[in-house]
């Protein structure tokens, strides 16, 4: 059962997701703005190496502004975006561009440095493909990686998504143009992942 085109699906009824063990997705608000901006002016040299907008990102006043499209985004259907926490405590990002039409998305994301290396990502990116497939009825999830981003390739892969084709030149980062790896999945490729992913109503997020 999904929801149709006509029926834009508020984020708000899919999130909060609980993943078990302390991680949370919950839909995101300006209010994540403080712990978001304070990651990223801590790590911006770390993020600059594969994020467009981190040198854009000059106070607490443009993530909020960033946050609140991010809320409409999710309040309008054109987006399922989750804030990351693990024991309350914020981790990053992931979310889902919706493109209705086709029935297909593309997912981003990133992490603050403390959290990289223990499969907190890998378990996030799951938990929105499932929502993805079947709450919302999605048919394909894309992931658009720089050829160069290994750590985040390697999340596509271990995913089972198919690399399709690069992408030349297609993203601008500080270092300049780079290729984007693209991978997709298909749901009738995806493995039934839900089963591990609980839907949570205690955590009130
Ligand atoms: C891309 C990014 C989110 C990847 O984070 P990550 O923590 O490496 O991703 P995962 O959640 O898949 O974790 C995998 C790592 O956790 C380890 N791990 C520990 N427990 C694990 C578990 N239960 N399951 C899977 N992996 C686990 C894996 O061994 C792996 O570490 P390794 O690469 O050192 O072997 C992160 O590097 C990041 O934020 N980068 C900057 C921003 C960015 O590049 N965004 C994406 C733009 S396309």
């Amino acid at each position: 059962v999904h929801l149709l085109e006509s029926e834009p699906i508020d984020a708000r009824r899919v999130l909060p997701l609980d993943l078990g063990e302390g991680l949370v997705l919950s839909a995101t608000t300006e209010r994540d703005a403080p712990d978001a901006y304070a990651v990223v002016d801590a790590e911006r040299d770390r993020l600059r190496e594969w994020l467009p907008w981190v040198d854009a990102t000059t106070s607490l006043a443009v993530e909020r502004d960033f946050l609140i499209g991010i809320e409409q985004a999710n309040a309008a259907g054109m987006g399922l975006h989750a804030t990351i926490r693990q024991d309350g405590e914020f981790c990053g990002f992931v979310g889902l561009r919706i493109d209705h039409m086709h029935r297909s998305a593309e997912v981003g994301y990133w992490l603050s440095g403390r959290y990289v290396g223990r499969g907190v990502m890998l378990r996030a990116v799951a938990a929105v493909f499932d929502a993805g497939f079947t709450t919302l009825g999605l048919h394909r999830m894309e992931l658009l990686a720089a050829v160069g981003n290994a750590r985040s390739r390697a999340i596509a892969e271990r995913l089972g998504m198919t690399l399709e084709g690069v992408r030349r030149e297609a993203e601008e980062l500080a270092t300049g143009f780079v290729d984007l790896a693209m991978y997709a999945v298909l749901v009738q490729d995806w493995p039934g992942r839900a089963a591990v992913v609980t839907r949570s109503e205690q955590t009130g997020l």
